[in-house]
């Protein structure tokens, strides 16, 4: 008889008890056909015992409510043996097949991969290979090589993280600020034609806001050969436009200055803001140029018989100006509302 009910527990206790109990095992079936139904010391026998105590007019009414109870009692653990079996011969919890299924988590991909892959999609079209180089970068990496000259004011246009205390007599060493060094360590490596696409995440250390965060990514061309000319480098930027913001796209091109092209400009793409009534804005999707002889000389690439052009993208940007979104922030914040509408 359990613990806490009394000598002379009432049929109600004895049912909410019993009600209560659970049978998850063999074991535990047993237990309960001893505790309720044994013919020793089981409580609903017991019960059964004290008949003879109770005032005659009373015992029918006590016999038929403490029967009902028994076979509520063998019902349960009648089906408690059925289902411990179904579940021992199925290797599993018994589970109810005909229920709905409960839906799988489906994650996809981040939006600023699915652009990244896209621009890289259509630049292979294009006849760009793809290159990676590292995130932490030499400072000639990064710059001199790039012809930005040693504490000249063009290192300050990239708030640059550096790494604490290089070992000594080694460079400094920076988060790469941009996509750029891949030209470099492209041209150190492999002599021209070169045509090649770097993506690549890049850092600075600028004031976090709704248009600019400490880490971004960029992706980076490069094209060198003889002959290469600035005309080439516009046709393949409207081609790259057009494939990703369709064929009416409009572009601009505005003079601009980078160390290590000449020419330089920037490219905007107009804007039209069907939500607003200014009718539209140009946004900056880029910068370019033409390769600077300095940055040949830097990686012994001869100035006189090559030319190049080069091209640094944001990939933000662009997913910004694809899906209408206006805070850079919201693509590190992970929130699942957000990602899940890609
Ligand atoms: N590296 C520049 C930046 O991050 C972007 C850039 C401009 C890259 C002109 C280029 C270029 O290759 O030709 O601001």
């Amino acid at each position: 008889m359990p613990d806490d009910v009394d000598e002379r527990p009432t049929i109600d206790d004895l049912r909410e008890h019993m009600e209560a109990e659970s049978i998850e095992s063999e074991e535990e079936a047993e237990d309960f056909r001893i505790r309720y139904l044994g013919r020793n010391q089981g409580a609903i026998p017991a019960l059964f015992d004290r008949i003879g105590d109770l005032p005659p007019e009373a015992r029918p009414e006590f016999g038929r409510r403490l029967n009902a109870l028994k076979e509520r009692a063998q019902e349960r653990l009648d089906a408690a043996k059925a289902r411990l079996k179904r579940e021992a011969q199925s290797g599993g919890p018994d589970i109810d097949r005909t229920l709905p299924g409960r839906r799988g988590f489906r994650g996809s991909t981040h939006p600023l991969t699915q652009t990244l892959d896209e621009i890289l999609r259509i630049l292979q079209g294009l006849g760009f290979s793809t290159y990676e180089g590292p995130e932490i970068e030499t400072d000639w990496h990064n710059f001199t090589a790039l012809n930005f000259p040693p504490d000249h004011p063009a290192r300050d246009m990239q708030d640059t993280f550096f790494l604490k205390d290089p070992p000594e007599d080694e460079e400094p060493r920076v988060l790469r600020t941009h996509t750029s060094p891949g030209q470099i360590r492209i041209m150190e490596h492999q002599e021209p034609p070169i045509r090649v696409a770097v993506p690549g995440r890049v850092y600075r250390n600028e004031a976090i806001s709704y248009k600019s965060f400490c880490l971004f990514h960029q992706v980076e061309l490069l094209y060198v050969d003889e002959g290469v000319t600035m005309a080439q480098l516009k046709q393949v930027l409207y081609s790259l436009a057009r494939a990703l913001f369709g064929d009416d796209v409009t572009l601009r091109f505005r003079p601009s200055y980078f160390p290590f092209t000449e020419p330089s400009a920037e490219v905007d793409v107009w804007w039209a803001d069907e939500e607003s009534d200014d009718g539209g804005q140009w946004m900056e999707i880029l910068g370019c140029g033409m390769v600077h002889p300095n940055v040949f000389e830097s990686v012994d690439v001869d100035p006189e018989r090559y030319t190049g052009y080069a091209v640094g993208m944001g990939v933000e940007r662009m997913a910004m100006l694809r899906h209408g979104i206006d805070d850079i922030r919201i693509f590190y914040e992970n929130d699942v509302r957000f990602l899940d509408q890609f």
